[in-house]
């Protein structure tokens, strides 16, 4: 059995702190059951103070000799005037990954119902499929003097095609419905879109299609998630409506990411950043650092067996009210991922006693 590799970057302000309760995860599920050994490499504002950019060389390469990059947050005030921000890094990742597609699940188990701040009549489980390294992110020019600025979102049928196919294949695994989400009636970009993700539907005749504009989208996240299954749209579409379905589980500090290309290590991390705001205090909610390392397990190391362990003692946590306060609870980081620590051992020794 060959040791996994893991680039680990924890990154800035909370990110050391949920990345801690992530690795503690990972080693309280992994025992006699997954060997890896993690790299720990600076990036961000970490990567600036110590090397003077966000993705030093030694950070990228590490990452590209990695079978998966678990990420926690960068950035900052305290980067804020830099000439290269920490958030150049990320995009630089990103890129030099090649990391295309970035899917950012939002689910409401039932366990999760009463955190919601919104009314469920029924279960919500959608998945967002955001576009990540084309788009306004990256289109040049891009320019800035005392009286005019200038971005610009281009993207091309390929970069189109390839994240769409994502999107579709992953609907045939789930219930076969995909939304793209763009702004057709004003952008020549979405136009494009239309054509390119209309082709690609035609190759996946039992998945059904549609279309909705992104401000009518954002109204839907809201009054009626249960009826999405798969998002598909832009790199800047998807940042903004992922923080907004991230929050109706209850807190944007629940939810993981994976970033991924069509071959090379994928990324995982939380889809919030590096909330300064609480940095320090030892209240971060875990969650999303714990929920990252899960999927890291399923899709890159196929050990989807560990991850519903973690699925599972997360539920049981959450439903037993230990949480941290942006879910309205009083308990700290520590405290939740112990708990989580302790509902992983309880379920082993069960089971290794219903085994005999
Ligand atoms: P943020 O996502 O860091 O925080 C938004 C709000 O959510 C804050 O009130 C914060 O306290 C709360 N929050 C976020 N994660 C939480 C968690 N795990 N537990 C409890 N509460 C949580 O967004 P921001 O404040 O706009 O950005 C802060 C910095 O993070 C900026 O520099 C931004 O560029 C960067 N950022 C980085 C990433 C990333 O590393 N992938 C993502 C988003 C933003
Ligand atoms: C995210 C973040 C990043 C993005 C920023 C920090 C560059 O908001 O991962 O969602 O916009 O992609
Ligand atoms: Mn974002």
């Amino acid at each position: 059995n060959q040791v996994a590799k893991i680039t680990v970057l924890s990154g800035d302000y909370i990110g050391p702190e949920i990345m801690k309760a992530g690795l503690a995860v990972l080693k309280a599920v992994s025992q006699d059951q997954f060997h890896y050994q993690i790299d720990e490499q600076p990036f961000g504002g970490a990567g600036i103070d110590q090397f003077g950019v966000p993705l030093p060389d030694e950070t990228l390469s590490s990452a590209k000799q990695s079978d998966a990059v678990l990420l926690a947050a960068i950035g900052g005030p305290k980067w804020d005037d830099a000439p290269n921000r920490p958030e150049k890094g990320l995009l630089q990742i990103r890129q030099e990954l090649n990391l295309f597609a970035n899917i950012r699940p939002t689910s409401i188990s039932a366990a999760m119902q009463r955190y919601s701040p919104i009314k469920q009549v029924e279960p919500v489980n959608f998945v967002i499929v955001r576009e990540l390294t084309s788009g306004i992110y990256f289109g040049k020019p891009r320019e800035i003097d005392d009286t005019h600025a200038i971005d610009t979102m281009r993207y091309t049928v390929d970069e189109i095609r390839r994240v769409a196919r994502v999107a579709f294949e992953m609907a045939m695994k789930r219930k076969r419905h995909v939304t793209m989400v763009d702004k057709a009636n004003v952008l020549a970009t979405s136009n494009l879109w239309r054509r390119v993700v209309a082709e690609v539907a035609a190759d996946f005749p039992e998945v059904h299609y549609d279309t909705s504009y992104v401000d009518a989208a954002a109204m839907k996240i809201i009054s009626a998630p249960e009826q999405f299954d798969v998002i598909l749209t832009e790199n800047m579409f998807g940042d903004i409506l992922s923080d907004e379905a991230a929050e109706i589980t209850g807190s944007l500090g629940t939810i993981p990411s994976m970033s991924r290309g069509s071959d090379g290590p994928a990324l995982y991390e939380p889809i919030h950043g590096s909330a300064p705001d609480i940095a320090g205090k030892g209240i971060a909610n875990p969650l999303s650092m714990i929920n990252s390392v899960a999927m890291m397990l399923t899709h890159t190391f196929d050990r989807s067996d560990l991850a519903d362990q973690i699925s599972q003692s997360v539920d049981a946590v959450i439903d037993s009210g230990t949480v941290t306060p942006d879910l309205g609870g009083n308990a700290t980081t520590n405290q939740v991922t112990n708990a989580i620590i302790q509902q992983i051992y309880e379920r082993r020794h069960n089971y290794v006693e219903n085994d005999v």
